[in-house]
């Protein structure tokens, strides 16, 4: 009976965790659904097969990459981010098809960007569509918990007619497919990645603070992969296989009300910037833009923000592996 409590307390956390996962998808393990993308051993897959480790050090960063391409689905991870000093490193979970379409490539981001010791990480979301990296459709927000101190699921749902991002349980933000949006909503096949990288240009204050490698290696932890959606054929684009997203109702339906008031009351609370109020950037918003007077006062008050060399995650980590093969 010594064991009771430890017992009673697992199981606690896989309740919470069930929930968390309201959704009913399959988990995968990392070789079901992943490949490693770069950084030798400083990718590491744990025993149980479902977690992984990407560290960030002097030599290198590393990343992986989804071994499907897919065309709409549900696309998750669980993430806990390495803590302390973390200015000038950047974590990102996102799609993209740069490798595919080097001209025109699509992108959907998530991008979490360090912080100096004492300050907390942000969020960042972006979408690319048909190489419109003209038109950054950036969004940054803080969070309600501390993303370093447990894992939280971070969550990507892509159909024809929306994007929404989602922090656990709450969808902090809706992309509605506008005609006026022409090819910049994404709308071709793309591969999920996760990276670690060096971002000391731009990730904290514009560059200001850059990564110190004092504090290395940072590790940034991931399971729980979900990978949910229509696979494509990489030879013939047009060839898809879908999987029953029946059993999954927040797929076809999208955003219900309740989660619309959560979205809304997160958004007040914790946006700190949003494209559609850069008047530096755009004198006119982009056309999908609502525009709400209070959030634009609201938002007036945050330090203006630089951005990723605005070509897009695919672009950065391009000129981040060949800065890394030059110093090999
Ligand atoms: C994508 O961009 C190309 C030009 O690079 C253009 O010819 C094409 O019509 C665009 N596609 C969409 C769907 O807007």
């Amino acid at each position: 009976m010594e064991n009771f409590p430890l017992i009673f307390v697992l199981l606690c956390s896989v309740l919470v965790f069930a929930h968390g996962f309201s959704r009913n998808l399959p988990i995968l393990s990392f070789d079901e659904g992943y490949s490693q993308l770069f950084g030798d051993d400083n990718l590491i897959v744990l025993k149980d097969g479902k977690s992984v480790h990407l560290s960030l050090d002097e030599r290198t960063g590393s990343g992986f990459v989804s071994q499907d391409l897919y065309l709409h689905g549900f696309f998750s991870a669980s993430i806990k981010l390495p803590a302390d000093y973390t200015a000038g490193v950047v974590v990102a979970f996102y799609m993209s098809n740069g490798d595919i379409f080097e001209k025109n490539h699509d992108e959907i981001d998530f991008e979490f960007l360090g912080n100096i010791r004492g300050k907390e990480w942000r969020i960042q979301t972006n979408i690319y569509g048909n190489e419109s990296t003209k038109v950054g459709r950036e969004e940054r927000y803080g969070l309600w918990f501390d993303p370093t101190e447990n894992f939280h699921q971070y969550s990507i749902l892509w159909t024809n007619t929306h994007i929404i991002f989602y922090v656990d349980d709450i969808a902090i933000r809706e992309i509605k497919r506008t005609e006026s949006m022409g090819g910049d909503f994404p709308s071709k096949p793309m591969t999920l990645y996760a990276t670690i990288w060096d971002a000391s240009e731009w990730a904290t204050n514009g560059g200001k603070y850059k990564v110190n490698y004092k504090y290395a290696p940072y590790i940034a932890e991931f399971s729980n992969f979900v990978l949910h959606g229509c696979t494509v054929d990489p030879v013939d684009l047009t060839s898809l296989k879908c999987e029953d997203t029946s059993s999954a109702s927040s797929i076809t339906t999208g955003i219900s009300p309740s989660q619309r008031a959560k979205m809304e009351s997160f958004r007040k609370k914790h946006m700190q910037y949003s494209y559609c109020y850069d008047k530096i950037r755009y004198k006119t918003p982009p056309s999908e833009c609502v525009i709400n007077p209070k959030e634009a006062e609201r938002l007036k008050k945050f330090d203006p923000v630089t951005f990723g060399g605005g070509r897009g995650h695919h672009h950065a980590r391009k000129r981040h592996r060949q800065s890394q093969a030059v110093a090999i």
